[in-house]
């Protein structure tokens, strides 16, 4: 059963998945989270642990960076071991002024300059899209959680590039609505359409490319946790 990329067995897999880029995020949400958390793959270096949160089975392992890397790990989960809900958490650098560090975005939808998508469907513009009912989910969570996190719920931006400096585009993505730039959402969002599995991107904002406030790499690891409570109600 192992795939080119994961080498658990078939079962060894939930059929939902929290899916954080790094993986060493993924070994912490299964000690802070999860119950008789067990490692299942661990093919270059991307950790993933099945075990259990309040009584249902789970699976969080990671995606790297960027739309390729989720795409493969998403394609053989869905393909190969039954997957079918996928939930990224990660980071997220802010764009638009309505969002600040440390607040939580549930990512309806995503553009994107990568051309994964383009490649899929020549010639047409691919809406990316989060599940409806995972999102409208991940919302109410958010509500009953309550918290000192303020949540939104929109349009981030996905891109191929971490240190590409462009504030024209920033501002003309802001003037279209976008909350925030991550690099995967979009990528496994068109997975969720082509898998016919479900997917949502939850994103902590990190850092903020206008008002240039961050994280100290502190509270990187620990800000973490209503993102993660929220994609493990779902
Ligand atoms: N993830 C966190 N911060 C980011 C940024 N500034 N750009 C892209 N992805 C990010």
């Amino acid at each position: 059963m192992p795939t080119p990329h994961i080498r658990a067995e078939r079962g060894q897999i939930a059929d939902r998945v929290i899916m954080p880029g790094d993986p060493r995020r993924a070994e912490r949400i299964a000690t802070d989270y999860l119950e008789d958390a067990e490692l299942v793959t661990d093919v270059r270096g991307i950790l993933g642990f099945t075990g259990t949160w309040e009584g249902r089975r789970v699976t969080a392992m990671a995606s790297g960076m960027g739309a390729p890397s989720i795409t493969i790990y998403a394609t053989e989960l869905a393909r190969e071991y039954g997957v079918r809900q996928i939930v990224r958490v990660g980071t997220c650098g802010g764009m638009s002024t309505d969002v600040a560090v440390r607040d939580v975005i549930i990512a309806t939808g995503a553009h994107t300059d990568s051309t994964m998508t383009a490649s899929r469907i020549p010639g047409v513009q691919f809406s990316h899209l989060a599940d409806f009912s995972l999102a409208r989910a991940a919302v109410e969570q958010a509500e009953r959680m309550g918290g000192d996190a303020a949540i939104h719920a929109g349009a981030v931006f996905t891109s191929d590039h971490f240190y590409l400096d462009r504030p024209a585009l920033t501002e003309a993505l802001t003037a279209h609505g976008t909350l925030a730039v991550e690099m995967e959402a979009a990528a496994l969002y068109a997975v969720g359409a082509a898998e016919k599995v479900r997917t949502l991107a939850v994103v902590t904002v990190s850092d903020h490319l206008v008002t240039g406030e961050s994280m100290t790499a502190d509270e990187r690891e620990t800000q973490f946790d209503a993102a993660a409570r929220i994609a493990l109600a779902l």
